[in-house]
């Protein structure tokens, strides 16, 4: 565990080309060093932090890791905020909560420290766009954005923040998921987001202080693996 994958992805240890093959890798399909199952089963939400700031490199590694998700038609239509210290988180904080909600969450004082937020961002006309070019075109998704059954965007987003989890839990710190629904407008004016890019979600990352205050969530219990597997068909 530790800094190892995240750093890697900023060059240090070595991994497969980007554009390699599937299976031009080390045989046994194992990065040397990777403890991947340990990442997978320790990932949870972080919702409690201390002060304590991330190391630049760690946070450049982490948004490096949602980059190389994968993305629909190799899109790349998602793109990141990186909010760094108490003057630029305040800018999510003060634009997408109330002082009801401030005053009321007890998972506030917790969040409120974390020293870095990731705002994960898409836009669903690149992808449009992209979908509208020749090898895309029998697709028929390249006319608006109420063709797509499935906006990709989202999930391309999605599959990102995913990324930066993992790589958040291998770098040894905590993060979480928030969605939103207050504020996407006065965020996006006050950090100058371009018109058609939606957030998606923001990630507060930080080091975890061993506060976090249970989610509700957690109670309902989850679907077992058996109903929600299904082989051969549903
Ligand atoms: C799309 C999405 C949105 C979420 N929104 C929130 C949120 O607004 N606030 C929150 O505290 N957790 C949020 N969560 C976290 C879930 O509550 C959490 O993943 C779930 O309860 C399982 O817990 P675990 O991730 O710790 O295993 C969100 C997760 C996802 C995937």
């Amino acid at each position: 565990m530790g800094t190892g994958w995240a750093m890697g992805l900023v060059g240090r240890r070595a991994r497969p080309s980007p554009r390699a093959r599937p299976g031009a890798g080390p045989a046994s399909g194992k990065l040397a060093g990777v403890e991947f199952d340990e990442v997978i089963r320790r990932r949870a939400m972080v919702r409690s932090f201390s002060t304590d700031p991330v190391a630049p490199d760690t946070v450049d590694a982490l948004v490096r890791a949602a980059l190389r998700a994968p993305s629909a038609g190799n899109t790349g239509g998602t793109q990141w905020v990186v909010l760094v210290g108490e003057a630029e988180t305040a800018r999510y904080w003060d634009t997408t909560t109330d002082e009801a909600w401030r005053d009321s969450s007890p998972r506030w004082e917790g969040l409120r420290r974390a020293p870095v937020i990731l705002l994960a961002y898409a836009s669903a006309e690149a992808y449009v766009a992209r979908y509208a070019e020749a090898d895309k075109a029998a697709s028929l998704l390249g006319s608006s954005e109420t063709a797509w059954t499935v906006p990709y965007w989202i999930g391309d987003a999605a599959f990102g923040v995913m990324s930066a989890l993992l790589a958040a839990v291998d770098a040894g710190l905590g993060a979480c998921v928030l969605g939103n629904f207050r504020g996407e407008d006065a965020l996006a004016s006050t950090l100058d987001v371009p018109e058609g890019w939606r957030l998606f979600c923001a990630v507060p990352v930080g080091h975890p202080d061993g506060n976090d205050h249970r989610s509700p969530s957690l109670d309902r219990p989850r679907p077992t693996p058996d109903e929600r597997i299904h082989h051969g068909r549903w």
